[in-house]
């Protein structure tokens, strides 16, 4: 068993790059909350911009023009960065929520160890396959001219 020594807080650089004490997933938490608040602005404004219709031909014809150019299609590759991202990740939230790799509860005998060596793997693979999504929707994004 790992002995406590003394009351340094310090975790170090790399410690610190992993998310802490919390590890990675801390990250991907906030990042979660992020990109869910994220895709439901870009939704609230798709349904805007797409209601315009009702409001004339003009006001349509004026907020379409708003949509075209690189600035806003780097915009809606963020979206889409997000959505592959907030999909993927809450995939894996759920089946952790389920118990689904998160292992048998142990003793709580202290210094408690978490699972989170467990669910790890699965968030390994997760994140390699939104990587992979979002380098290959990047790839498009560049081989298309807009
Ligand atoms: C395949 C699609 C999606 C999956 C699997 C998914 C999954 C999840 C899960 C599991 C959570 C709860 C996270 C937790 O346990 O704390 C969550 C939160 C959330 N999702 Fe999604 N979601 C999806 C699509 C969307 C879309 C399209 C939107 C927006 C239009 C959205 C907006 C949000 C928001 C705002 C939260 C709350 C974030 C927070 O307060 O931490 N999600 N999502």
């Amino acid at each position: 068993m790992k002995q406590i020594t003394g009351n340094s807080n310090r975790i170090g650089i790399w410690r610190w790059l992993m998310g802490g004490r919390h590890g990675f997933e801390g990250y991907l938490y906030v990042l979660h909350r992020i990109s869910g608040v994220a895709l439901l602005l870009f939704l609230s404004m798709h349904v805007f911009f797409t209601g315009s219709r009702l409001l004339g031909q003009e006001t349509w014809e004026r907020l379409m023009s708003m949509t075209r150019g690189p600035v806003f299609v780097f915009l809606e590759y963020l979206v889409y960065c997000a959505f592959i991202f907030h999909a993927f990740n809450g995939v894996r939230l759920i089946l952790i929520e389920l118990g689904i790799a998160v292992g048998r509860p142990d003793h709580p005998v202290f210094p408690y160890r978490g699972s989170i060596h467990k669910q790890r793997p699965l968030m390994i693979v997760l994140m390699i396959v939104t990587g992979i999504l979002i380098a290959l929707g990047g790839f498009d994004l560049l081989r298309f001219p807009h």
